[in-house]
């Protein structure tokens, strides 16, 4: 989801509020000299910011064929049509391509398999039994994908998070409420199960169409499904509820945007904009909420209802202890949270090590045996930070498990003017951190309260406040890493990093761990891409971006096996109703040649996010989230995809190529 700038409405959508109220310098009051319009045009203050002195690729290339008068043009690696921007009600994909909604919010998968109901009456029960609402991150699981990464690609559990829901089109007519407050336990008991995670097997049939099996593996995760916590902060006194008076376990997990995979074959979902859940009443909030932006009113009203299953959503002190009441049941949320998807009776587990934050995503760097395991991952929220984990034991093919993700150290990162960057450990047994906890006259008691309150932490070390930092991914034929900063207008100061005063736009980053060691604390950094229009942008390869390619709000990332970078984006507002670029879209790049093409265009008010492809990459798998998002009953802004008269779904479409070949 997008930033919105009223999110304190019931039912609002909109992310948190910024909370980062640190002090840590702008990148811009260290340089000094550096103008920022070099940085927003290229040229020299680009290449001085390219790594290791050297020019981006995209740039060389375009120097090449340019001095050669263009009689050595590379093959394309992007070999489809660019497809216009557009504002139908409509997914769109290139000629020889084809895209099929498969597995829309309300598809049956397990229990008594309820079908959907076009008037949205489905029960609360139904709901658990059906994907559920808005579609996010996902990932194809091979089903021979157990302990690896698998080959199978006609048979998988497809795995995808539900990020929030629209009640007004989750309910027949709407929530119901009286006097402002939730009045149907029923209703809210619908809107938790439309959270979370699905598991879902699916398969290629005779025709060769993606089906649902019916099958025991098929699994709802949702808002109340119970989970442990492990890590570090397992059994904090911070953790302490009225549930789970020792801090080990707990309820549920939501808003679940991005996601990540492990190499052992687990599937680890992020929980972003979860603050907004909850509800205090207290007037001084202790730090750990106070800096996730807690506030006297929640987003969907859920605390409003009387039961243990709702007053958890009410964080206010109410009991003589924590043990009595939910004031620490915020602090249960904001972690990584690791599912096995070939275990329906596994019980999900919170990895507190990773750091407690908005998590956007989690994305893994190329494990080696013997060496560290290291994941990289944003905290999507204006100004917050990019962080890197890496783990203190070593990786053992075949012997990997959830606790490599239990035990180890996690930095912050900061991007220094120069183009060099630095990881800063956030840890009790590390001298610097120390130094820094004592200079900003901040304590913590253990290192569980450190990740508890991990952005404080970061805070106090000084690391880079980013534009909204989305998904990661790294590129297979470098290891570079490459990050969304979707768009940030609440910056005012640039910075090298962050080059833009008040960034509509949003950019994507990227930085090559010195020495290619992903667990080393040295990186170099550049800007890969400057979104926008054509007057204020900057493409991979150094021209202004142009019809075939123009866009904003990036969000979604990924890399192919071919090291093509897949970008999903996430516009809202006036961007997608006024702006150039039309309707939400997903474009690739290769960053070998700078070339930069649109892929597909989704329907109207919907997000691009989420995407996965089969290991012969011939079905990609990409989620549509939201259409018509702002819809009521009876004020359908989109149809898509059931088509006219029908509530728009969130659902997950099936991209092949109509020869059935390689996508690419
Ligand atoms: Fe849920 Fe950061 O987008
Ligand atoms: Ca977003
Ligand atoms: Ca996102």
């Amino acid at each position: 989801m997008n930033q919105q700038n009223d999110n304190t409405v019931l039912f609002g959508n909109g992310d948190e509020l910024p909370s980062n109220r640190s002090d840590n310098p702008h990148i811009n009051d260290l340089i000094g000299g550096l103008n920022r319009r070099q940085v927003l045009v290229g040229g020299a203050a680009m290449s001085a910011l390219a790594f290791l002195g050297a020019a981006l690729p995209g740039d060389a290339m375009a120097a090449d064929t340019q001095a050669r008068g263009n009689p050595f043009k590379p093959r394309s690696r992007l070999p489809f049509e660019a497809i216009p921007t557009g504002r139908a009600d409509t997914i769109s994909v290139p000629p020889g391509y084809k895209a099929t909604p498969f597995i829309p919010w309300g598809t049956p998968i397990t229990g008594r398999y309820p079908a959907f109901l076009d008037d949205a009456s489905n029960s609360a029960q139904d709901q658990a039994e059906q994907v559920g609402m808005h579609h996010d991150g996902m990932h194809f699981f091979p089903i021979d994908a157990r302990r690896g990464p698998g080959l199978r690609s006609d048979h998988g559990l497809l795995v995808l998070n539900h990020e929030y829901i629209d009640a007004p089109l989750l309910h027949p007519n709407g929530p119901t409420l009286v006097d402002g407050k939730r009045a149907s336990a029923e209703e809210v008991r619908k809107e938790i199960n439309a959270h979370g995670v699905s598991v879902v097997e699916i398969r290629r049939n005779v025709r060769g169409d993606w089906e649902v099996v019916p099958s025991r593996r098929n699994r709802r995760v949702t808002a109340a499904t119970p989970m442990s916590i492990a890590g570090p902060a397992r059994g904090n006194k911070l953790l302490q509820t009225r549930y789970s008076p020792n801090g080990t376990a707990t309820r549920g997990t939501q808003n679940n945007c991005s996601n990540g995979f492990t190499p052992w074959g687990t599937y680890l979902t992020c929980e972003e904009n979860w603050a907004g859940y909850f509800a205090t009443r207290d007037s001084a909030l202790p730090r750990e909420l106070q800096r996730y932006g807690l506030r006297s009113s929640s987003r969907f009203g859920w605390e409003t209802l009387p039961g243990d299953d709702f007053e958890r959503f009410d964080a206010t002190r109410k009991a003589a202890d924590a043990k009595g009441d939910y004031r620490n049941e915020p602090n249960h949320f904001g972690w990584i949270v690791e599912i096995d998807p070939f275990d329906p009776d596994s019980t999900p587990i919170k990895r507190t090590a990773l750091g407690r934050f908005a998590h956007e995503g989690l994305i893994f760097a190329p494990v080696k045996p013997g060496r560290p395991v290291v994941c990289y991952s944003g905290d999507d929220s204006q100004n917050e930070y990019i962080y890197k984990y890496v783990s203190r034991d070593k990786y053992r093919p075949g012997k990997a498990n959830g606790r490599l993700l239990d035990d180890g150290t996690l930095y912050v990162g900061r991007f220094n003017a120069d183009g060099s960057g630095d990881w800063l450990p956030l840890d009790l047994n590390d001298r610097n951190f120390l130094k820094a906890c004592l200079a900003a006259g901040v304590a913590f008691a253990d290192q569980g309260e450190v990740l508890i309150n991990t952005r404080l932490a970061a805070d106090v070390v000084g690391a880079t406040r980013m534009d909204r930092p989305e998904w990661g991914a790294v590129n297979p034929d470098n290891g570079e890493v490459y990050f969304t900063l979707t768009n940030n207008t609440a910056r005012t100061v640039a910075d090298a990093a962050n080059p833009r005063p008040a960034n509509a736009y949003g950019h994507i980053i990227r930085w090559r761990e010195n020495s290619r060691d992903h667990a080393g604390k040295r990186f170099d950094w550049n800007i890969f891409l400057l979104a926008g229009p054509e007057g204020d942008s900057r493409a991979p390869n150094g021209q202004p971006l142009g019809a075939q390619n123009i866009l904003a709000s990036p969000d979604g990332l990924w890399f192919d096996d071919e090291g093509r970078l897949w970008i999903q984006t996430d516009m809202s507002g006036s961007q997608l109703s006024a702006g150039p670029f039309g309707n939400n879209q997903m474009l690739v790049a290769d960053p070998r040649s700078g070339e930069l093409k649109r892929f597909l265009v989704g329907p109207l008010g919907a997000e691009v996010t989420g995407i996965s492809a089969t290991p012969d990459f011939r079905t990609l798998f990409v989620n549509i989230q939201h259409p018509g998002e702002g819809s009521t009953a009876t004020n359908l802004l989109s149809t898509w995809p059931d088509g006219p008269g029908k509530r728009p779904r969130s659902s997950t479409v099936i991209v092949t190529r109509e020869d059935g070949r390689r996508l690419l």
